[in-house]
């Protein structure tokens, strides 16, 4: 038996019918079951691949990408490195590893780093511990101390619980999770609940009957938070996920097993679940908050302009005739338009007075 499933269908007996942000976030934070809290799902060998996993060009380009954010800052002689949602910390680790071409910057860095799981906090310090770098790490974004910084996250704004809300013709009703006399998880649709104006773009407001929209609240708390931060103290921070450009209609909730789509309700807690960022949401929440936003523009565009082609130019010329291929293969996968080039997007937020950064036009 599930022993999470068994949780989520006590608290509903108990509660009624949870949102999908609370389901979502039972599924993948419930302190002893929850999908992060209890192992290392990423890999090949895991229900998924990430762009760090896939091949080290993507941390290399985006140590160098935050090496020129510090110099556009002026160059401060402290500043804080975060990164948030480190997985294995190999991103981490392949930025700093390029670093020692800007040896300024790597001296001036301190690096914390924001993980909510345990499990992959200690597989971050146990793949961290060679490069003999001084690192912090904490529970929440609150608890970095105050100060400029330049921050990054590859794929972490895509697994925070969204709210799901449905048209019906009578209306927008909020989509949530029940349990049916069977036992079973079912999705339900509560048409009293109460849905804040703000959570459906004033655009997307006149949906025909059918459409789903989706509101991502940690997130926009998050980026806020930090936006708020940037705009005080000076800094500039790199969102990289999974989504949209602009706010749309559509169900992106999906699951993820054995790097195979999963159903949502079934295995919670033993399956990843993830949902598209809205990246418009976001950079509306950045500039409200008095920062600079720029982007989401491809991941594709974002890493040609930071050169990776040339590097992996570099790499092939070093490299035997296997190492050859999977270096063609890896640069496919991170950049082609049928893989994660089109579908992955980027956005920077900075401070306004800073110049525009590297790979973003005005
Ligand atoms: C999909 S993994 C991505 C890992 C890594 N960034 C990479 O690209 O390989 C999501 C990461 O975010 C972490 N995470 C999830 N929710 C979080 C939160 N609210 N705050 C900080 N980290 C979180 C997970 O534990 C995991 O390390």
């Amino acid at each position: 038996m599930n022993e999470l499933l068994d949780h989520l269908k006590k608290r509903i007996a108990a509660e009624g019918p949870l949102s999908v942000a609370d389901y979502m976030a039972e599924a993948l934070a419930n302190p002893k079951h929850g999908y992060y809290m209890t192992g290392d799902p990423l890999g090949k060998a895991g229900d998924f691949i990430t762009a760090p996993e896939i091949s080290q060009m993507f941390g290399e380009l985006i140590g160098l990408w935050c090496a020129v954010a510090w110099q556009q800052m002026g160059s401060p002689e402290q500043i804080k490195l975060i990164e948030i949602g480190p997985g294995r910390g190999t991103l981490m680790a392949d930025a700093l590893r390029a670093l020692p071409m800007v040896p300024e910057f790597l001296a001036a860095i301190e690096i914390h780093l924001i993980e909510t799981s345990p499990s992959l906090q200690k597989r971050q310090q146990r793949n961290l511990a060679s490069l003999d770098a001084n690192i912090v790490w904490h529970e929440g974004f609150a608890d970095v101390p105050e100060g400029p910084f330049i921050l990054f996250a590859n794929e972490l704004f895509d697994a925070l619980p969204i709210r799901q809300f449905e048209k019906s013709v009578a209306g927008w009703g909020e989509r949530k999770v029940g349990c049916d006399d069977a036992g079973d998880l079912i999705w339900l649709l509560d048409q009293s609940a109460a849905i804040p104006p703000a959570f459906i773009p004033p655009k997307l407001a006149d949906a025909p009957p059918g459409s789903i929209a989706e509101f991502c609240q940690m997130g926009v708390t998050l980026t806020t938070a930090i936006a708020e931060s940037i705009a005080e103290f000076g800094g500039a921070a790199l969102f990289i996920d999974y989504g949209h450009d602009q706010s749309s209609i559509g169900d992106t909730l999906q699951a993820v097993k054995d790097h195979q789509f999963h159903d949502v309700l079934l295995d919670p807690g033993d399956a990843d679940l993830t949902a598209h960022v809205d990246f418009e949401r976001l950079a509306e929440s950045a500039r409200g908050a008095g920062a600079s936003a720029f982007g989401a523009i491809t991941q594709a565009d974002f890493l040609r302009r930071l050169g990776i082609e040339q590097r992996a130019q570099q790499l092939r010329d070093a490299a035997s005739t296997r190492q050859k291929t999977e270096i063609i293969s890896s640069l496919n996968r991170l950049i082609g338009a049928d893989e994660m080039g089109t579908l992955f997007k980027v956005l920077a937020i900075t401070h306004p007075d800073q110049p525009i950064p590297e790979g973003f036009s005005g």
